[in-house]
């Protein structure tokens, strides 16, 4: 059988952008940075990069990046979300891109760059992740707040989880994938030391009373519990009043914690690259 340490190894190399990949996402990061900066120019808007690449825990296939437009909060929404898509196409014809339309809680758009995928999408600058607006105002605060607690070393660490989570079909929180989002596999990984001593804590998690809450924000566990009714709670560091793992099923919880306790048990490759594509539980 081979050791744990070997699989994260070989499951690193397949995961870990090379040097040449992380230069040519620099460099469209640059490009779609200035167009940015030009077709926003004199309107009081701010761009700031997000998301995976800005903590270095990107993935090598996925070639996707995220750039959010913060606009002062005396907009009404639905001038955000008219000069929001208004910018996006407007970055795209800088750079001769094209777009198309995503949604969440509102719709942004998702520019194809030179192979990469580009989400802009507006926010609003809200003082704290308390006071949002619209739930993607979170995302600057999560920034700021895994710059300081994520750790260069557990970025590696963050791939294994991705990746392990994806060969599950259990990486996203989109309504179809019910599962885990980039930002809860960042946050398990902190909370846990890495990716190991996760599947460790995750093999014994009990629907309901998986609780971590990283800034101790909440005494009451059981109040907790009631308010969040979710099989795996994760206080969101920067809000106390979010879960950010209220996307998890029941199904897929169970399923994440029996993955985890078959690899602690057979280390090997294929739970992180499945023979055949992981089918989503959903
Ligand atoms: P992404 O979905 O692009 O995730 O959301 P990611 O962390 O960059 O991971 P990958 O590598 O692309 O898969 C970008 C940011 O939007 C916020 C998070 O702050 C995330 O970092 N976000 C997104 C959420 O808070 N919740 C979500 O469900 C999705
Ligand atoms: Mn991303
Ligand atoms: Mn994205």
């Amino acid at each position: 059988m081979p050791s744990i340490d070997a699989v994260q190894e070989q499951a690193l190399k397949r995961i870990t952008p090379s040097p040449a990949e992380q230069r040519a996402l620099e460099h469209a990061i640059a490009k779609v940075q200035a167009a940015a900066a030009r077709a926003s120019k004199g309107r009081g808007l701010k761009a700031v990069l997000a998301g995976s690449f800005t903590r270095d825990t990107w993935m090598k296939h996925k070639r996707e990046f995220d750039l959010f437009i913060c606009f002062p909060e005396s907009v009404p929404r639905e001038r955000l979300e008219r000069d929001g898509l208004a910018l996006g196409r407007r970055i795209a014809k800088l750079l001769r891109g094209k777009t198309t339309v995503a949604y969440a809680e509102h719709p942004y758009t998702r520019l194809l760059f030179r192979g990469f995928s580009v989400d802009i999408v507006p926010c609003y600058a809200v003082a704290s992740a308390s006071a949002i607006k619209s739930a993607v105002d979170r995302t600057p605060f999560h920034n700021q707040w895994l710059a300081q607690n994520l750790s260069p070393h557990l970025a590696n660490q963050v791939r294994l989880l991705k990746q392990f989570t994806t060969a599950a079909g259990l990486y996203g929180a989109d309504a179809k994938t019910q599962g885990f989002s980039g930002y809860l596999c960042e946050l398990l990984t902190v909370h846990a030391g890495g990716f190991v001593p996760l599947l460790q804590k995750a093999r014994q998690w009990e629907p309901g009373a998986a609780i971590i809450d990283i800034e101790e924000h909440h005494k009451d566990l059981r109040e907790l519990r009631k308010r969040f009714k979710s099989p795996l709670i994760v206080v969101d560091p920067v809000d106390p009043n979010r879960n950010v793992a209220a996307a998890l099923s029941a199904e897929h919880f169970a399923a994440f914690a029996a993955a985890a306790a078959a690899f602690l048990k057979k280390p090997a490759l294929d739970l992180f690259f499945p023979k055949e594509p992981a089918v989503s539980a959903a």
